[in-house]
């Protein structure tokens, strides 16, 4: 109903109209079409939202503490905004394993467990408790442990053997669990047949298990534990007296992958979400707003889906437009340019997209809007019709993402301020738009029909 689509020149003259209705009075409240917003984003705060993610928290991946923890964060911020915050609880299973590094410290290894599909978790994994096991790592090479594996956990370079020969190796010395190494670990881990998990056991990338076997005289805890629970954050803005306003949600996904702290993959999207949601805390609009900060994403965008699947009909039929920020700060070197990946063609996020990028100046190179491309969550909102995009960087000739993506260097200072204060800046404005427009649309005559020049396009 409030579905309408408008050409880009249209967007453009309209929103320069309604510059003209900000409210000049300083210290009032801005109102939605105040394009000066995009001036306030504060890029401190943005970062510090980014550094608790993924230099405080670190690995977020589905169902696990990490995850949790990051979902009471946000909540916690969100909610000092003044939005209304709900922990939308999910079933979601999921094995996860944790190496803290007792000695040396300031080595860190991410692990990556994860979850065999669609099957029951205790068939395959010896789980450790939330104490997990505390011992030291002796390197057993590709499968011969010295007698001080006895009581250790026996670090395994995965050449040709099985996985589950290493393991039960590792058993008959009296090793109390292991670590697997090795460049392909999805496939070692399902090499390891349900009865061949005789100990707990993680796989870790070849690096990782270098870098343990180099360190040498390493003591960790070994966690292997199983979780049945995501969450979603959802933070939302009501018009007062409209329960039918027309809506927009920004989505963001906080979860990160096993073996990656995940900086770019996503607390980039989240952070500049988070900022985008205080910018908004206070604009005058007729819209209401929501931020859906999601979880899963990363084991089949289960979070979102979740989200949309327990909308009623009469509220998907509200929402207007989805907003999805997913890797908004890379530093890559060739990632120059701002895809607006849609899978609906021209929508009306990508026009307005368009409108922002001319009205901050940016380059016409700087963006390419729309692209049709999936793989993040406004795949979920556009399956229920609503009208979405993802704003991701990328590398403009091949469309490669940076190279540590999904991988464990994807960290904190491979992330650009200046690419995510572009990218905000651009969501901020063209979501202003939109959130103007669809308020300008309750104003019309109930029933009225549209342009049908306008509808098409
Ligand atoms: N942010 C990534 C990648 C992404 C997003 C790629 C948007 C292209 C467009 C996302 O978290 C991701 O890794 N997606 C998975 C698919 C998902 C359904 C598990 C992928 O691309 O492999
Ligand atoms: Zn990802």
């Amino acid at each position: 109903m409030y579905r309408r689509h408008r050409t880009p020149l249209f967007l453009l003259i309209s929103f320069l109209l309604l510059l003209g209705c900000a409210d000049p009075v300083a210290d009032a409240a801005p109102v939605a079409c105040e394009p000066g917003l995009v001036e306030s984003i504060d890029m401190d705060r943005t970062m510090g939202h980014l550094h608790v993610l993924v230099d405080e928290i670190g690995p977020r991946v589905a169902s696990s503490h990490a995850e949790r923890e990051a979902a009471e964060y946000i909540a916690r911020e969100l909610e000092s905004y003044g939005y209304e915050v709900e922990i939308q609880e999910f079933p979601r299973d999921q094995v996860v394993s944790r190496i803290e590094v007792v000695d040396p410290a300031d080595l860190r290894i991410y692990p990556a467990t994860g979850r065999i599909e669609d099957t029951p978790a205790a068939e395959y994994f010896q789980l450790t408790g939330e104490e997990g096991i505390t011992a030291d790592v002796v390197d057993c090479g590709e499968g011969a442990c010295p007698a001080e594996a006895e009581g250790a956990i026996a670090l395994f370079a995965q050449g040709e053997s099985d996985a589950g020969d290493l393991l039960a190796h590792a058993a008959d010395v009296g090793a109390v669990a292991a670590i697997l190494h090795g460049n392909d670990w999805r496939r070692h881990l399902t090499s390891v047949e349900p009865d061949d998990a005789v100990l707990p056991f993680v796989t870790v990338n070849v690096e990782a298990g270098d870098a343990l076997r180099e360190a040498g005289g390493v003591r960790v805890t070994l966690h292997v534990e199983f979780f049945d629970t995501s969450q979603n954050v959802i933070a939302t803005r009501r018009v007062e007296g409209d329960p039918d306003a027309p809506v927009v949600v920004f989505s963001a996904h906080y979860d990160s992958v096993e073996q990656a702290p995940g900086a770019s993959d996503n607390a980039s999207g989240t952070s500049g979400m988070m900022e985008i949601a205080r910018l908004y805390a206070n604009v005058e609009t007729d819209v209401e707003l929501r931020f859906a900060a999601v979880g899963a994403e990363e084991v089949g965008l289960v979070g979102s889906r979740y989200y949309v699947s327990q909308l009623p009909d009469h509220e998907i039929d509200r929402i207007v437009a989805n907003f999805n920020t997913d890797m908004i700060g890379t530093a890559g070197e060739l990632q120059t340019q701002l895809f607006v990946n849609t899978l609906d063609g021209d929508n009306v996020v990508a026009r307005s997209a368009r409108v922002a990028r001319d009205l901050l100046e940016l380059p016409e190179e700087s963006m390419r809007a729309p692209f049709q491309r999936g793989a993040s969550d406004h795949v979920a909102f556009h399956d229920a019709g609503i009208p979405a995009a993802n704003f991701i960087w990328r590398d403009p000739e091949t469309i490669d993402l940076e190279p540590w993506y999904h991988q464990p260097h994807d960290t904190s200072d491979r992330i650009s301020r200046d690419r995510m204060r572009t990218a905000m800046s651009v969501v901020l404005l063209a979501s202003q738009q939109v959130i103007c427009e669809a308020g300008a649309f309750r104003d019309e005559v109930p029933g009225a029909t549209t342009d049908p020049t306008e509808e098409m396009e």
